[in-house]
């Protein structure tokens, strides 16, 4: 089985993409570091050929973008995407401003998934909500926060590997999830 991960080179992208790689999947990988930017609309079509499709990487607009080309090729035929969302978006009392256009974002991608689950009953889109997992981005989310919210909040940080085995579960089950949420 051929998959393709966005964000592999880091966080909760890097501990699926080695262990699907321990778990013998072919996968592949793109990263800005590695030449594929999910704002790139040209590089989608590295996409089309694989069998499961992990939306991984956040872009305020990419991470929709990629998802609407994707599921445009796949449409009825017998394929797995995952969307990687957040169990952050729906909790936004106190939140930033700055912090909408990640919820927004977000928002737009479960919507677009959930029409792909209650319309398609051959290609299965599902969404995983990690709750907090301690990535680079999550550490530095939460820098300007108070620090025994911090403190409080890293008692029950979530290890990576897990949401790796997560998405993993999701991809070897043969029934569709409409969203599987790890709360924060
Ligand atoms: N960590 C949490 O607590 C948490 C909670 C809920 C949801 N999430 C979601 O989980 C996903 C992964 O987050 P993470 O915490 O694992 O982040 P991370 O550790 O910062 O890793 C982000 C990955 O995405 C890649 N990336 C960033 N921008 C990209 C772009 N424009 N095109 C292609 N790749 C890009 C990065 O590599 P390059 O820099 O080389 O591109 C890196 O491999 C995100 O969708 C995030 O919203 C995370």
């Amino acid at each position: 089985m051929k998959v393709f991960i966005t964000g592999h080179t880091s966080g909760i992208g890097l501990a699926t993409f080695e262990l699907l790689k321990e778990q013998g999947y072919n996968v592949i990988g793109g990263s800005r570091r590695t030449g594929f930017d999910i704002s790139d609309e040209r590089l989608y079509s590295q996409i089309f050929d694989c069998d499961v499709f992990i939306n991984n990487s956040y872009h305020k607009t990419g991470q929709l973008n990629i998802l609407e080309a994707v599921y445009n090729e796949w449409q009825n035929k017998s394929k797995t995407i995952i969307n990687i969302g957040s169990w952050g978006k729906d909790n936004q009392q106190g939140r930033p401003l700055t912090r909408l256009n990640y919820n927004v974002a977000k928002k737009a991608l479960e919507t677009y998934s959930f029409w792909i689950a209650e319309n398609d009953l051959v290609c299965r889109s599902m969404v995983y909500n990690p709750g907090f997992v301690d990535t680079p981005l999550a550490r530095k989310g939460c820098e300007d926060w108070p620090k025994e919210k911090i403190e409080e909040v890293l008692k029950r940080i979530m290890d990576p590997k897990e949401c790796a085995k997560t998405i993993i579960f999701m991809i070897q089950n043969k029934y569709k999830f409409r969203e599987i949420t790890h709360h924060a």
